[in-house]
């Protein structure tokens, strides 16, 4: 596999990887699909047991259906966890629920879907690192991307439209394509408030 496509530095890729969740239609050439997927399998996982699986999503007519039920998704988590049932619940200050929404609205856009699947034990803790290695790819071929759930409501819908057998577990969906806006810093909390050195509170030397 032609690795050396992905020839970004490493800082660049992800100090500059945010949520992409607008995109422009036009489809990412298969020869890049391949590759972005061959960096996630290149991600650790436990034992190299190797249980992730990915399911791309490029067919039009499928995204579109897939895509009423992830917007039925999203609003059902909004529902649980805020009373919200309307674009117009989200206070404007949400600016984050407010891009998650509008990317509800929109993921039956998306060019290409990938769901991030694991089979039997099915453990989260070996996809998370795939998806990541796969997002970073995206980002240093200039795709964008960002990590979404699903809702329970939704599960057996999903899994019967996509064929998926019931024991696969379901972790990511990850839209993906070339980002309407650009890619840029995101805002975090500082290291020396999230990192402790040696104890539980302790701080770090550059605190
Ligand atoms: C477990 C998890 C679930 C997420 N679910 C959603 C989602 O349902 N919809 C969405 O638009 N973004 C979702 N995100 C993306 C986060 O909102 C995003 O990573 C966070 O706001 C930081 O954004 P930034 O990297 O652009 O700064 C999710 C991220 C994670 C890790």
């Amino acid at each position: 596999m032609d690795h050396q496509r992905l020839a970004m530095p490493i800082g660049e890729a992800m100090f500059t990887q945010r949520s992409i969740r607008r995109f422009r239609p036009d489809p990412i050439p298969t020869e890049d699909l391949r590759l972005i997927l061959e960096a996630a399998v290149k991600a650790p996982n436990g034992g190299n047991r190797q249980i992730a699986r990915f399911l791309l999503l490029t067919d039009r007519a499928l995204i579109r259906q897939f895509g009423a039920l992830y917007r039925e998704a999203w609003w059902a988590k909004r529902l649980d966890e805020r009373g919200w049932t309307r674009p117009e619940d989200i206070p404007p200050e949400e600016k984050t629920y407010r891009s998650a929404a509008q990317l509800a609205e929109e993921m039956k856009d998306a060019p290409c879907i990938v769901l991030a699947l694991a089979v039997a034990p099915g453990h989260a803790n070996s996809v998370i690192p795939a998806c990541q290695n796969l997002m970073l790819a995206a980002r240093t071929l200039g795709i964008g991307s960002v990590p979404t759930t699903l809702h329970p409501k939704v599960m057996d819908r999903a899994y019967a439209l996509l064929g998926i057998p019931k024991d696969v577990s379901f972790h990511f969906c990850i839209p993906l394509g070339y980002p309407r806006g650009s890619f840029g810093p995101t805002s975090r909390k500082p290291t020396s408030e999230t990192t402790f050195s040696n104890r539980w509170g302790a701080p770090v030397p550059w605190a």
